[in-house]
């Protein structure tokens, strides 16, 4: 059976899946033209979240194909309807990186409220005249509002690891998540309240129709003056420009993104804004994390064309 990676694997699921098929990889950069042509007669394809999947590259694959595994916890590259209608089967890799991505967005949280790129590139510049008694404050977790948008794996390992920073945590969730709340002392609040009352407002929530925009202009303007947002999840879920505007002329203080409307474009409005924490879509790029993904998304590979069911089906 044929196995098309559409771009590259880890050879930590690469090495498995090519034990047992004939895999090919497309390689970086993303080759669309390459992708088309190998599709045909594969019975799996591997993507990842740069990999825009559609119903036309499903029937260019033809009835060989079985499964579309992804290389993500986010799936909002997947057309799942198309996924459906053809009977097929589509994963991703959950769990497997939610300690990787909530340790991020505590760094970008740490990162953001006290300064920390803002103030190294002053120092780097030269431009540090000496200690001053009010130079440079940020804002500490330590008593602050953390609020959470989404309150699933991420969401609540977040909870978890700002659980040693005495951090109040409320958080906006389409599901009450009872048990949840109550493990983590966490209290659930409409996304308005959620805004009004947050100095960190976290964003933990899949990129939807439902999702996108969700931190509008008329959600920024409900934040509290000096807040701090913080994006791993999707950058479609926020609205650039309103962003560029709240950190700008209020009410937020800064922000920590890792994720952009546009990848790869570097969004120019907010690279020239001294109050963000820019980092290109690292949140699950470790070593062990990302190892881990790609085991899970071969193991999803194998699973199907065995027969069986797929270990974290989306579809
Ligand atoms: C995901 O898994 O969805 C991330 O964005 C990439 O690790």
């Amino acid at each position: 059976m044929k196995v098309i990676i559409a771009r590259t694997l880890p050879a930590a699921g690469l090495d498995k899946l090519k034990a047992r098929f004939d895999v090919a990889c497309g390689g970086l950069p993303l080759d669309q033209g390459w992708l088309l042509r190998h599709a045909r007669g594969a019975s799996a394809i591997v993507a990842d979240p740069t990999v825009p999947i559609g119903g036309d590259l499903l029937d260019l694959a033809g009835d060989s194909l079985r499964v579309v595994s992804n290389f993500a916890v986010g799936f909002d590259n997947i057309d799942v309807d198309a996924v459906r209608e053809r009977g097929l089967r589509a994963t991703n890799t959950p769990d497997v990186l939610t300690n990787a991505t909530a340790e991020l967005a505590v760094a970008l949280m740490l990162a953001a409220g006290r300064r920390i790129v803002e103030t190294d590139q002053i120092f780097r510049r030269g431009d540090w005249a000496g200690w001053e008694p009010e130079q440079f404050l940020g804002h500490e977790l330590a008593g602050a509002t953390v609020g959470l948008v989404g309150f699933g794996r991420i969401g609540q390992r977040v909870a978890e690891l700002l659980s040693g920073f005495r951090a109040r945590i409320v958080f906006a969730d389409a599901h009450p998540m009872d048990e949840a709340a109550a493990r983590h002392g966490a209290q659930r609040m409409d996304l308005a309240e959620l805004l009004a009352a947050s100095d960190y407002v976290s964003l933990h929530v899949n990129l939807t129709p439902q999702t996108r925009h969700m931190i509008d202009a008329a959600a920024l303007a409900r934040c509290k003056p000096g807040a701090i947002l913080v994006n791993t999840c999707r950058g479609g879920v926020v609205d650039t420009a309103a962003l560029v505007h709240a950190l700008r002329d209020g009410p937020l203080a800064g922000a920590g993104l890792d994720v952009y409307e546009h990848e790869p474009a570097v969004p120019q409005d907010l690279a020239a804004l001294p109050n963000t924490v820019l980092v290109p879509h690292i949140g699950s790029a470790t070593r062990t994390t990302r190892d881990a993904m790609a085991e899970l998304c071969a193991d999803n590979v194998i699973a199907v064309l065995d027969g069986g069911e797929p270990l974290t089906p989306v579809v």
